[in-house]
């Protein structure tokens, strides 16, 4: 039997825009980890907000968070194959030695953005270097959770 043409909207067409928001290990502590460097915000409450924000703009936000980096990569894998558009994501510790998790952005080319509460240039001499920077659309570090919300604001106008 001869096949239907296909006349629907593609679904990449209709589908809203899918944002992924990786965070790395001990940001699941927020709130509570060293408040006077994170803040007293919780990932639960930074997340609630970036996933209103998505929604009101007609994209989708999903969040994962683990202190496993195979964990972080397995998501990273599973991103392409559901077709996020961006990711937005803080490795935490992993930025500073995490050469398997570059890999598997690399890996995907999906577009990210690199965000980190505190300003690792003011600190520590080993959190100075980033695994992540030169392969990162952009990176923003030093503002708090509001570096989350402003690389979100990017993600949804590219
Ligand atoms: C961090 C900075 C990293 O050096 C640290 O290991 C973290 C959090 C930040 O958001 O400021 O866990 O990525």
């Amino acid at each position: 039997m001869a096949k239907a043409p296909n006349t629907a909207p593609t679904r990449r067409g209709a589908a809203p825009r899918k944002i992924l928001v990786l965070n790395g290990p001990n940001l699941n502590l927020l709130g509570t980890r060293e408040p006077e460097i994170y803040g007293r915000e919780t990932l639960r409450d930074i997340i609630q907000r970036l996933s209103k924000a998505a929604t009101g703009q007609g994209a989708r936000l999903e969040a994962f968070q683990s202190n496993q980096e195979g964990a972080l990569i397995d998501r990273v894998h599973t991103a392409k194959k559901q077709e996020f558009a961006f990711i937005i994501v803080n490795p935490a510790g992993f930025t500073h030695s995490s050469v398997a998790l570059r890999d598997a952005l690399a890996a995907v080319s999906i577009p990210f953005i690199e965000v980190h509460l505190s300003n690792i240039h003011a600190r520590e001499p080993f959190r100075q270097h980033s695994y992540f920077s030169d392969l990162a659309v952009g990176t923003i570090c030093g503002l708090g959770s509001r570096g989350y919300d402003l690389a979100l604001e990017y993600a949804l106008a590219s």
